[in-house]
């Protein structure tokens, strides 16, 4: 009698888990249904005005393409520190910021969020005089020879506790160039390593410090944010979601694919275009649009770098919109980042229209040009005026 009695409240048990299921698969297939009938139907996004969580603008003559192209959609932009001396003191970081300002065209209320960039020798001094200017949001980690101007980078990760330390106790975002540098690691698992040598220590040694992994490039780097504590997030750029490493390498090298971190293969894309659009609050806008002139790019040893700032949203629109998942862009692009940084969202609005445009080939850029990504490739989505 008791098997019997299990046995029955088993079935039952099956039966209900079952038509659960059912529920489930149908509420699914019409969320789907209701999603691609959206993104079909829709021929207008309003959106809140996005920020982009990783920018670069370079200096000097450079500014006067870089600065304006940012106000162009974006709210805020985190300017990275990577200049030629870096931005390692809060007062650096405050004279690029005039230097910055003085571009901005009229009328615009775009704000560059700074940045410090840090060494092996960076104190905790300087770190709390930063965070006291309440201009300066973060501090960056890149590793000496990773990428683009990082010879003055960190050389030992392991000797950054105390910086980690007063970092956490201010509550100050660590953004992190996510990738070793060790000759022998090759370099599409150079962020996979990172993650396993470096980051799962730091992530459980400083439990409430907030970091920002820098322009995930793989499935390993989204796996380990999604699992990570609250304040582990990550930045992904729109090369990384619209293309991946067959793009850059069938059929002849293309050089204004080449950025670091690398494209990865498919599978990866693939993981970051899931992440990106699935909602989690972890994930957020970040271009790392960094412009090098096309000689320096189409060279025996070009630069590292994908210039995206001439239509970033529209760049993330279309990726967005071939996942069918256009109805996640603004928390993706508007919502979360100011959330991780703890400021406040953007008071305006932006409108995309279904409108198709080709992409220049060129843009003109310090009395050179720059070729900009997805350069006369056809988008569909128009920001308007
Ligand atoms: O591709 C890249 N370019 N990756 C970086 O980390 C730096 C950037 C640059 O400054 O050009
Ligand atoms: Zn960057």
């Amino acid at each position: 009698m008791i098997t019997r009695g299990f046995r029955h409240r088993a079935s039952e048990k099956y039966n209900a888990v079952a038509q659960l299921r059912r529920y489930d698969n149908k509420l699914v297939s019409a969320r789907c249904t209701l999603q691609s009938t959206i993104s079909q139907r829709m021929n207008r996004l309003t959106m809140t005005l996005p920020d982009d969580w990783h920018t670069h603008l370079r200096d000097a003559d450079a500014l006067a393409t870089t600065v304006p192209a940012a106000t162009r959609c974006f709210g805020r932009c985190i300017i990275m520190p990577n200049l030629v001396p870096p931005v390692t003191s809060v007062a650096l970081a405050l004279n690029y910021r005039q230097r910055i300002l003085r571009h901005q065209p009229v009328n615009s209320d775009w704000q560059p969020l700074m940045v410090l960039y840090l060494t092996d020798n960076t104190s905790a001094a300087e770190i709390r005089a930063a965070h006291a200017t309440g201009l300066i949001q973060a501090v960056k980690y890149y590793p000496a020879g990773a990428t683009t101007h990082s010879a003055a980078g960190v050389t030992n990760l392991e000797r950054l506790d105390s910086v980690f330390a007063t970092l956490q106790e201010l509550g100050m975002v660590l953004q992190m160039h996510g990738e070793v540098t060790d000759p022998d690691i090759d370099i599409f698992d150079r962020e996979a390593v990172f993650i396993d040598r470096h980051l799962t220590r730091i992530t459980e040694r400083f439990p409430a410090l907030k970091i920002v992994l820098e322009h995930i490039t793989t499935h390993q780097g989204v796996d380990f944010v999604r699992h990570s504590h609250s304040k582990v997030a990550a930045t992904i750029t729109p090369q990384h979601l619209l293309y991946n490493r067959n793009d850059m390498l069938v059929g002849g090298i293309r050089p204004h694919l080449y950025c670091l971190p690398i494209l990865k293969r498919n599978r990866h894309q693939e993981a970051l275009i899931d992440a990106a659009t699935s909602g989690s609050h972890k994930f957020f806008l970040g271009t790392d649009s960094a412009p090098h002139a096309r000689e320096d790019k189409e060279s025996c040893c070009g630069c590292a770098g994908c210039y995206s700032h001439h239509a970033a949203i529209e760049l993330y629109a279309e990726a967005f919109d071939r996942a069918e998942s256009l109805h996640q862009l603004e928390g993706f692009a508007s919502h979360h980042g100011a959330d991780f940084y703890g400021l406040s969202r953007n008071p305006r609005q932006i409108h995309l229209t279904r409108k198709s445009w080709q992409v220049p080939e060129k843009i003109h850029y310090r009395g050179t040009e720059i070729v900009p990504l997805a350069a006369g490739e056809t988008l569909h989505w128009t920001l308007e005026s």
